[in-house]
């Protein structure tokens, strides 16, 4: 007979290189916190509905409290040929207090209790995910605040486009960050439903009392349904669909410190100890901080995908393909806390070069607009602003000069309507300040925003 704790109808025991392909303890180590969380609850459930004894109860207490210590002082031997964390810890359970112990899996399954450890471990982990996205807010909020009139070009298709601020730059981050926040709130609030009861899949036959494990775990309450309780992934799918969303947040945010640290732009200097050099070109220094958080985020939507693609052709209810959910969603919410964590302690060390800045923004014609506007608020429709101001700016592009540079004789040149005065303080500063809606890029709209994000993230 096998001895593995499932053994009893098998012959001969299991392949030893299957045994470790079978094994998910390596991933699932990490959730024996909620293990044993939840085996408390369930066994102090058994024994209110009369299924196990005071002593057996206290027993079982005592013995999980002693595994807990061992895990945490690193002296807990996991097996692989005992598969999983769920049958590691049962296992050592018994071997300690003996008959107690075999008692405990009166009424569950592991079906049941891998997907409620699932979602007690991510629903910690959100929060952690949570706290860490704040704190990333909270910086690039502080660096607003700094340069709120700070000014640098706005790019369209990497285009000069038109002045903007920085911080009203860093503020649409914040915005992301977010929405993040509250999908991650929304995927960890939908999860909270307890699948304890559920047993392998059709309930059991013994009188439990799924509300009081619902309840003791801090759940809203029991799934509704025990085929979906033990089948359902969509809790880790959501929690994937959120990372990666944040995640290419992330990656859009790194890919642009790339570009300002490039000798190119030189609007940044990323702090020393978050760059490389090369070995062998001696003037490198790498972003590879930024780069790593943007190359991470193939990962995480990779887990993503992994995982609706071995949901989607599953019939219910568990299916042992399930096993693989765990690696995707843990490794993302690692890369994914790494990488908030690495921008939140990078930003504050780094350098931004307003001058740079200021300088690139006033190029490209990047005033070009205002010049435009300036002509409709003369009476001239739109449209044909546009056009006077494009034979402005191609006049200058021909004659390597500027708008401000337009002569009284050049002005009549292009339109009647286009005079010398329109022309003349076309400033960047100018072009930032008059956009003051809420909403637009003014330092004073900077100001309001940050304002108002220090009340709403404290
Ligand atoms: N290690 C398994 C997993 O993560 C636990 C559930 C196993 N259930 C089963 N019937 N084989 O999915």
């Amino acid at each position: 007979m096998s001895d593995k704790p499932w053994g009893g109808r098998f012959s001969t025991p299991m392949d030893q290189f299957v045994e470790e392909f079978n094994a998910s303890v390596d991933v699932d180590r990490r959730m024996y916190a909620e293990d044993i969380a939840g085996s408390r609850a369930h066994a102090r459930m058994l024994n209110k509905q009369g299924m196990l004894s005071n002593d057996e109860l206290a027993a079982i207490l005592k013995g999980l409290d002693e595994i807990q210590e061992e895990i945490e002082r690193g002296e807990f031997a996991f097996l692989t040929e005992l598969e999983d964390v769920h049958m590691n810890i049962e296992r050592r359970l018994t071997e300690r207090i003996g008959e107690a112990g075999k008692k405990l899996h009166t009424a569950r399954s592991r079906n049941d209790q891998v997907t409620t450890d699932t979602r007690l471990f991510l629903r910690r982990r959100s929060e952690d995910v949570r706290q860490r996205l704040v704190a990333l807010q909270q910086v690039l909020v502080d660096l607003a605040e700094a340069h709120a009139d700070t000014i640098m070009p706005g790019f369209t298709h990497l285009q000069t486009a038109q002045p903007v601020t920085l911080g009203h730059h860093l503020l649409a981050y914040v915005e992301m960050l977010e929405r993040d926040k509250g999908r991650v709130d929304d995927a960890a609030a939908r999860m909270n439903q307890c699948p304890l009861g559920a047993a392998a899949l059709a309930g059991t036959g013994f009188a439990i009392d799924r509300d009081m494990t619902a309840e003791e775990l801090g759940f809203d309450g029991p799934c509704a349904n025990s085929l979906d309780a033990v089948s359902d992934r969509d809790f880790i799918l959501e929690l994937l669909g959120a990372a990666a969303i944040a995640a290419v947040h992330l990656s859009r945010l790194a890919e642009e410190l790339i570009l300002w640290s490039s000798a190119q732009f030189a609007f940044i200097e990323l702090p020393d100890a978050y760059c490389t050099g090369s070995s062998i070109m001696p003037q490198k220094k790498n972003p590879d901080m930024p780069e790593l958080v943007r190359g991470k985020t193939g990962g995480i939507i990779g887990g993503l995908v992994a995982t609706l693609t071995t949901m989607k052709g599953l019939p219910l209810a568990y299916n042992k393909d399930m096993q693989e959910d765990k690696r995707a969603i843990f490794s993302a919410l690692d890369d994914l806390e790494g990488s908030l964590r690495v921008f939140a302690e990078m930003l504050p060390g780094t350098t931004i070069n307003k001058q740079a800045m200021q300088q690139a923004a006033a190029g490209g014609f990047s005033t070009a607009t205002d010049l435009a506007d300036r002509l409709v608020r003369g009476g001239v429709p739109f449209r044909e602003a546009h056009k006077i101001t494009g034979k402005a700016v191609a006049l200058c592009l021909q004659e390597s000069k500027g708008l401000a540079d337009l002569t009284d004789d050049d002005c009549a040149s292009i339109d009647a309507r286009l005079a010398k005065d329109m022309v003349r303080d076309l400033s960047v500063e100018a072009s930032v300040a008059a956009r003051n809606h809420f909403g637009g890029t003014s330092p004073e709209q900077v100001k309001c925003q940050v304002t108002s994000w220090r009340q709403r993230l404290e």
